[in-house]
C-alpha cells in the first residue's frame, strides 16, 4: 500500500482538521510532540504522512503531487488558482467573507466607474472581482498583512480582504462595503491521486461528511 500524503495549512485550521481526523479514527502521535522539529509525521498502520506547510503554499504541494490532499482555506484555494485538483469537502469551519472593505466614504466611488486603488493580500481575487463582476478597472496594490492600514493612510480607496468577526474593520473605522463570497476550509485532492487511491480517499471524505453533518 502506498502513503496517502496530507498538506494541511498551519495554525488553527490544521489543529482543528487533526481532531476531526481523530475522531474519525486518523491519528498521528508523532504530531502531537510540542517540541518536536520534524517536518513529516508517519502513521505506519494506516498507510498515511502529514505536513503542516503555509497555507498558500498547500495548493501547490497538492498540484505538484507533492501532497495528495490538501486542507486550507478556500481564499487561498481562489487566490492560487491551481489546477490538476478537485475541491472534495467543505469541513465547514474557519468561515468567514470576502469583501471589499473601506471607509463608509468610499460607497460611492464603488458605484461610479472611476480607476480606483484596491489593496490587497489576494491580488488575483480583488483584480477578477473587479474586472469579472463589476467590469471596473482598478489598480491593485499588493500587501502582505494589516492590510486595514491602506485606506487609512492613503494607499489605497480600498482593500479586498477577509472579514471574520468584523472586530478589525470597527476598530480602525472601516466597513464592509460589498461581499465577494463566504469562505471556509476545504479539502482538496490531486487529481492523480483520486484516481489512484479513489477508494482510500472516497472513504476519507465519507467518514468526514458523516462526522461534520449527520451527527
Ligand atoms: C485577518 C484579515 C483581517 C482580520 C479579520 O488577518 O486579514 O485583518 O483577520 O478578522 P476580524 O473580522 O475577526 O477582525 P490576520 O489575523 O490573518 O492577520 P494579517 O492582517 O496580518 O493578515
Amino acid at each position: 500500500m502506498r502513503y496517502i500524503t496530507f498538506a494541511l495549512a498551519k495554525g488553527r485550521l490544521a489543529k482543528k482538521t487533526l481532531s476531526y481526523l481523530e475522531q474519525i479514527g486518523i491519528t498521528c502521535e508523532e504530531m502531537k510532540d510540542p517540541d518536536t522539529r520534524k517536518l513529516i509525521f508517519t502513521n505506519e498502520d494506516l498507510k498515511l504522512r502529514f505536513f503542516l506547510a503555509k497555507a498558500g503554499d498547500v495548493p501547490t504541494y497538492v498540484e505538484y503531487g507533492a501532497a495528495d490532499i490538501g486542507v486550507v482555506g478556500l481564499d487561498t484555494i481562489l487566490e492560487e488558482e491551481r489546477d490538476n485538483l478537485y475541491e472534495v469537502l467543505d469541513l465547514g469551519f474557519g468561515k468567514c467573507r470576502m469583501c471589499v472593505c473601506g471607509p463608509a466614504s468610499a460607497k460611492e466611488i464603488l458605484s461610479k466607474n472611476e480607476i480606483i486603488r484596491v489593496a490587497s493580500k489576494y491580488p488575483n481575487i480583488a483584480t477578477n472581482y473587479f474586472r469579472n463582476k463589476k467590469n471596473q478597472t482598478v489598480e491593485i496594490v499588493k500587501l502582505n498583512g494589516s492590510v486595514e492600514l491602506a485606506p487609512i493612510v492613503n494607499l489605497s480607496d480600498v482593500i479586498v480582504d477577509i472579514v471574520e468577526t468584523g472586530t478589525t474593520l470597527k476598530e480602525n473605522g472601516l466597513e464592509v462595503l460589498e461581499e465577494i463570497c463566504p469562505l471556509s476550509c476545504r479539502m482538496v485532492v490531486n487529481k492523480v491521486s483520486f484516481k489512484m487511491e479513489q477508494e482510500r480517499i472516497l472513504k476519507i471524505v465519507r467518514d468526514l461528511k458523516a462526522l461534520l453533518y449527520e451527527s
